[in-house]
């Protein structure tokens, strides 16, 4: 039996109705939105616009064209970040981030953008204090995860919200292990840019990521070019979404995302959120009986996503995967997971962690055959 346990990575399987978008948006609508005025591209437009509103939805965004689509959220992120900073701003960040978020922060820095980050503690939370502390008149972006793709700490969002708003500065949340999992009211928390993925939490298709825009935020594209609206224009236009989307749009890949977002929908994401946690409950008790193994990252009662991450003496976590993978047909995370950075606060850099990462589908069973698979490979 194959079990996969990396979908802070790429959630899989995809309910049912993902594949069946996506095979009937390639199949029997074919063409792109918004180029054509016949039937089968107002189809392709119809699939994208519902896309659209369900994702704006699922955040609390009353106006859909706030919604950007990307390839993914490194893409929104760097929308966000190159869009937004101009030389003589500041930013305050975490010391837990991802690469998706450091390193445009760090081309940034480059062009003239001063950039903080502020120390998050051994398990990965960062406090608002010590953002607020860090913030500075010319404070233009506070940018942070909301959940750590290490540790699975979960960040107080709103009380940095609150702090950030105070201070007129704006907040980027990089949603990428909460999105679809969690939660997530935008503009309630007060978050101006809200970078995710489709293919995690939103069980869309790789290939797809949002990047919401909160009305009032202006940024430079990243790219500019073809928009299929105002042709006869040399400027990119100015309106909501097309002024982020140039090229023809991924409209299998948004059909599938759609149909993930209407799946969270009909399952309730409190339902989801419930079952990730016991999931992740089941996952600290069986690692908690191993003396061998240290978990890195929050306890179950604290707030935390779905990712945990774990270290094991006399075994490297390469080798943990490695056996994991060929004596036991289990799909795990190891090494950095992008975020050197994050390791480095948490003490498990360079060699890393096993990070484990159980998603809607993954079943009681699974998580008991992997802790048996690791008591056998760590000893005990
Ligand atoms: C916290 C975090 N940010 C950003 C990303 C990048 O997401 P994508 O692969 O969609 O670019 C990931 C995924 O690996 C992530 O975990």
């Amino acid at each position: 039996m194959s079990v996969y346990l990396d979908n802070a990575a790429t959630s899989f399987p995809k309910p049912d109705a993902v594949y069946e978008a996506v095979d009937y948006a390639l199949r029997r609508v074919g063409v792109g939105p918004g180029r054509g005025g016949y039937r089968r591209s107002i189809e392709a437009t119809r699939i994208v616009f519902e896309t659209r509103e369900a994702v704006a939805t699922l955040l609390g965004v009353a106006d859909s064209s706030r919604v950007v689509f990307t390839h993914s959220a490194t893409e929104a992120l760097n929308l966000a970040v190159s869009g937004l900073l101009s030389p003589g701003d500041h930013v305050v960040t975490t010391t837990v981030e991802h690469n998706s978020l450091v390193r445009p922060l760090h081309a940034a820095s480059g062009r003239g953008v001063e950039v903080t980050s502020v120390a998050a503690d051994r398990r990965g939370f960062v406090t608002p204090d010590a953002v607020a502390a860090a913030m500075r008149p010319n404070t233009r972006l506070v940018a942070l995860s909301h959940c750590s793709n290490v540790t699975g700490a979960l960040q107080p969002v709103e009380e940095i919200g609150a702090e950030v708003k105070k201070r007129g500065a704006l907040l980027l949340v990089d949603a990428a292990q909460s999105a679809g999992m969690i939660p997530l009211d935008a503009p309630a928390i007060g978050i101006d840019l809200l970078a995710a993925p489709g293919h995690k939490g939103l069980f869309g298709p790789q290939g797809t990521g949002i990047l919401y825009v909160a009305d009032g935020v202006e940024l430079t594209p990243l790219m500019v070019g073809g928009t299929g609206v105002h042709s006869s224009d040399e400027e990119q236009p100015a309106a909501m979404p097309e002024r982020y989307e140039s090229g023809t749009l991924n409209t299998p890949g948004i059909a599938g995302l759609g149909a993930g977002v209407a799946f969270i929908e009909r399952t309730g994401i409190s339902a989801i959120r419930e079952r990730e946690t016991s999931l992740v409950r089941q996952i600290l008790e069986g690692l908690a009986g191993m003396r061998r193994v240290t978990v890195h990252g929050p306890a179950a009662d604290e707030p935390r996503g779905s990712v945990v991450s774990f270290s094991a003496t006399d075994t490297d976590p390469q080798t943990i995967g490695f056996r994991l993978d060929h004596d036991h047909d289990i799909s795990v995370r190891v090494g950095l997971h992008c975020a050197p950075s994050a390791h480095r606060t948490i003490g498990t850099y360079p060699t890393g962690t096993v990070r484990v990462s159980p998603g809607f589908f993954t079943t009681d069973n699974e998580v008991e055959l992997f802790l048996r698979a690791l008591r056998e490979i760590v000893g005990g």
